[in-house]
C-alpha cells in the first residue's frame, strides 16, 4: 500500500540561529522514523543532551541520538574531517549513531582549501567582513552553483582524486591571487587528514537523496526535516544580504534540500527564542543597549555554540518573525528560553520599526541598521523561576500573558514552550 497523502515536517529557526532547535528535533525525535538535515554544514551548533553530557551536533542530524534513522540530505555541505571528529564524539556517548544514519551522494563536499577561501575572502574585506564560521561554507555552495562542485557519491569513483586536485589547483590559483599565503606543512597535513576522513566517509551507507526519502514517504514512514541555521540568515529573504548564509534556510529549503514536493511539506514547527540573539557581522535592530546586552548574554549563556563567540543579544522582533512565518507557512511556534526572561524585571517587544519618520511594520530592502528606530511594547517581567516547567498551570501570569501577546502579534500558535536546555523541560500544548 502506498502513502500518497503522507508529508513531511519541518522544524527551521525564525531568528537569526541558535533559538534551540537541536534541544526541539532532540525532543520530538522519537515521534519519526527518519529525521533529515536539508541545508547548512558545520557552521551549525545544534546543543544536545544525553543525560548531563552535552554534545553539540553540527551537521548530523539531531535525530542522530533518538530516532531510528538520520539523513544528511543533498543540499547539505559535508565537511568530511569535522563530521568523522562529531560523529565519533557521538559515538563515545551512544552506541550505534553510526548505523542510524546514511548520507546523501548530492552532497557536496567541503575541502580544505574551501575553508582557506573563507579565511581569505573574510580577510580581504576587512571592517565589512561578514563574520562567517570560517567552515568553507559560502566556497563550497559557490562552487555547488558554479557546477565545479564535489559530491560525496563521486568519492567512489576512479576519478576522485583527480577531481580533488582540479578543483584544489584553482582553489590554490585564486588564494594566490588574493596573496593569501598558506602554510604548506600544515596544509599537506589537512590533506591527509581530509583523505583519511573520506576513507571513514566510505565506510558509511549512501542513498539518492530524492528516491530515498519520497520511498519512505510512500512507505508512510513519518519524516522531520531539520533546518539549520534561520530564516532571518537565508541567503535569498534574509533581509540583512550579505549577511546571510548561503543556502535557503527557510521552507522551501526542504523541497530543494531533500527533493520532495512542496505539496509534500505537513507541519512547519518555527522555533523562536523568546528574545533575540544574533551571531556575526550585519544589523540587528532590536540589541539591546550594552548594560542589558550583557545581562541577557549572562542569563541566557549566549556564546556561540561551535565558536564560542559572544552573541549579540536584543528584544524580541515581531516585524522580523511575521516575516519568517511568511515566508515558511509556519504552523506552529516553538518557544525556547522562556525561563531566561524569568529574570527580566521589564521585557521589550519591538512590533513596527520606523524608518526615515515613517512607521513600517515590514522589513525593508536595504537595512542600514542605524536608520531602523524600532518601537517597543512593554512588559513587567514575572520575577518568578519556571525553569524546568512541565505544565501551562506552572507558569505565572505574566508569563502566559507574553505567549498570548506573540500568539495574537504572528497570527500562529505556541505548540511547545521550553523551559530548560534539558530534553525533558518542555510544555507540550494540546489544542
Ligand atoms: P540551535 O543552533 O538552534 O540548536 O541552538 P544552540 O544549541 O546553538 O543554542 C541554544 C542554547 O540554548 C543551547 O545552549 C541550549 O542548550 C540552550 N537551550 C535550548 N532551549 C533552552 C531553554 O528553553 N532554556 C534554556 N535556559 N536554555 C535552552
Ligand atoms: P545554527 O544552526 C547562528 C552566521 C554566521 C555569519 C553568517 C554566515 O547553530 O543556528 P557562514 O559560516 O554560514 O558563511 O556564516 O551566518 N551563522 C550562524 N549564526 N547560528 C548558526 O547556526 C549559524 N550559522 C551561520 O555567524 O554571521
Ligand atoms: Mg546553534
Amino acid at each position: 500500500m502506498l502513502f500518497k497523502d503522507n508529508k513531511i515536517d519541518v522544524v527551521l529557526g525564525l531568528q537569526w540561529g541558535d533559538e534551540g532547535k537541536g534541544k526541539i528535533v532532540d525532543a520530538i525525535a522519537p515521534n519519526y522514523d527518519l529525521v533529515a538535515r536539508f541545508q547548512g554544514g558545520s557552521n551549525a551548533g545544534h546543543t544536545v543532551f544525553v543525560g548531563e553530557q552535552k554534545i553539540i551536533l553540527r551537521t548530523l542530524p539531531s535525530g542522530i541520538l533518538a530516532a531510528p534513522m538520520n539523513l544528511i540530505g543533498a543540499n547539505v555541505v559535508l565537511d568530511p574531517v569535522a563530521f568523522r571528529d562529531e560523529l565519533e564524539e557521538v559515538e563515545a556517548n551512544v552506541r550505534g549513531a553510526k548505523k542510524r544514519l546514511c548520507i546523501a551522494k548530492e552532497a557536496n563536499l567541503v575541502l580544505p582549501t574551501h575553508k582557506l577561501l573563507d579565511k581569505a575572502t573574510e580577510e580581504s574585506k576587512g571592517v565589512g567582513k561578514i563574520g562567517t564560521t570560517l567552515r568553507g561554507i559560502g566556497p563550497t555552495y559557490m562552487d555547488k552553483v558554479g557546477r565545479l562542485g564535489i559530491r560525496a557519491g563521486h568519492i567512489f569513483t576512479p576519478d576522485f582524486k583527480e577531481k580533488y586536485q582540479s578543483l584544489t589547483a584553482h582553489h590554490q590559483m585564486l588564494l594566490a591571487a588574493m596573496g593569501f599565503a598558506t602554510d604548506a606543512a600544515l596544509f599537506k597535513k589537512n590533506e591527509e587528514d581530509f583523505f583519511s576522513a573520506i576513507e571513514y566517509l566510505k565506510t558509511f551507507t549512501f542513498v539518492e537523496c530524492s528516491n530515498f526519502v519520497n520511498e519512505q514517504l510512500d512507505l508512510g514512514k513519518k519524516i522531520l526535516a531539520e533546518g539549520a541555521q534561520a530564516s532571518m540568515l537565508d541567503i535569498d529573504h534574509g533581509f540583512t544580504y550579505p549577511f546571510v548564509t548561503s543556502s535557503n534556510t527557510i521552507a522551501a529549503g526542504v523541497c530543494t534540500g531533500l527533493g520532495v514536493a512542496p505539496q509534500k511539506i505537513g507541519r512547519v514547527i518555527g522555533i523562536m527564542k523568546a528574545y533575540a540573539t544574533r551571531v556575526g557581522g550585519g544589523p540587528f535592530p532590536t540589541r539591546c543597549e550594552p548594560e542589558m546586552e550583557e545581562k541577557l548574554r549572562a542569563w541566557g549563556g549566549e556564546f556561540g555554540a561551535v565558536t564560542g563567540r559572544p552573541r549579540g543579544c536584543g528584544w524580541l522582533d515581531i516585524v522580523a518573525l511575521k516575516k519568517a512565518v511568511m515566508l515558511s507557512g509556519v504552523s506552529e511556534l516553538a518557544i525556547t528560553k522562556l525561563d531566561i526572561l524569568s529574570e527580566c524585571d521589564l521585557i521589550k517587544v519591538a512590533t513596527t520599526y520606523t524608518i526615515d519618520e515613517k512607521i513600517v511594520d515590514r522589513m525593508p530592502f536595504e537595512t542600514d541598521g542605524d536608520r531602523i528606530i524600532p518601537n517597543y511594547e512593554e512588559f513587567t517581567g514575572w520575577k518568578k523561576t519556571i525553569r524546568g516547567a512541565h505544565s501551562e498551570k506552572e507558569l505565572p501570569q505574566g508569563a502566559k500573558d507574553y505567549l498570548a501577546f506573540i500568539e495574537n502579534a504572528v497570527g500562529v500558535p505556541v505548540s511547545i514552550i521550553s523551559t530548560g536546555p534539558e530534553r525533558t523541560e518542555l510544555i507540550f500544548r494540546t489544542k
